[in-house]
């Protein structure tokens, strides 16, 4: 474990650069399901043990029967509407850039942002992603969610890794160079 705990983003886009269709149907992630493959989910979850999610993803992930997509683990659903905090599930309304401050200076493991866009434009702005796993998925949604917005500073990344699978998933891991 790294001294300071690292805000890592893991997350699937299509070619074209969304996370979601127009009509929000993730159908296009099954294109890549195969049975023994998670492509290294397992093993990347194991490293963390605090996720932060936007309201929009976890009511949509909810909706679909996961109502803790991330058990065991602290999960703050950052939103501006409070709800009641239930088991392991916090909703947090006060500023998410203040939130990864404190969480950092925590001791803990890794942090993961499981999403979406809203979220992540937020933490960039603030250049407080220090890894990025991108699942790449040989689709093109034509519009929809993109996964990084426009009216950002640009930033230097760094490959660590990148890796093509059977199903036509690329995975890439980059760091951010400061
Ligand atoms: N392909 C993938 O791997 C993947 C991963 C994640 C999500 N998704 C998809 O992406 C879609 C959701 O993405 P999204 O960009 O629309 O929404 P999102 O980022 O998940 O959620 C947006 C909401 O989160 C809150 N929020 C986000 N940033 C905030 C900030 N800086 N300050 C305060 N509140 C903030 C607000 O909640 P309130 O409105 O409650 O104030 C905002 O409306 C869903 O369809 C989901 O299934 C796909």
């Amino acid at each position: 474990m790294s001294n300071e705990r690292r805000l890592i983003l893991y997350i699937a886009t299509s070619v074209d650069g969304y996370i979601a269709p127009p009509d929000e149907d993730l159908g296009f992630l099954a294109t890549v399901q195969q049975e023994g493959e998670d492509y290294g989910y397992q093993a990347f979850t194991a490293t963390v043990d605090t996720v932060l999610m936007g309201r929009r993803t976890y009511d949509k992930v909810a909706a679909m029967g996961v109502p803790d997509p991330h058990p065991g683990r602290t999960l703050y659903v950052i939103t501006r509407t409070g709800r009641p905090s239930h088991g392991n599930i916090h909703f947090h309304t006060g500023d998410v850039v203040e939130l990864v401050r404190w969480l950092r200076a925590q001791p803990g493991t890794d942090i993961y942002c499981d999403g979406g866009a809203r979220l992540v434009h937020t933490l960039i702005e603030h250049d407080l992603i220090d890894r990025y796993c991108i699942s790449v998925i040989p689709v093109l949604l034509g519009g929809g969610i993109r996964l990084f917005g426009e009216g950002r500073a640009g930033q230097a990344l760094r490959l660590l890794e990148s890796r093509s699978f059977p199903k036509g998933l690329v995975q890439s891991w980059y760091e951010r160079v400061r």
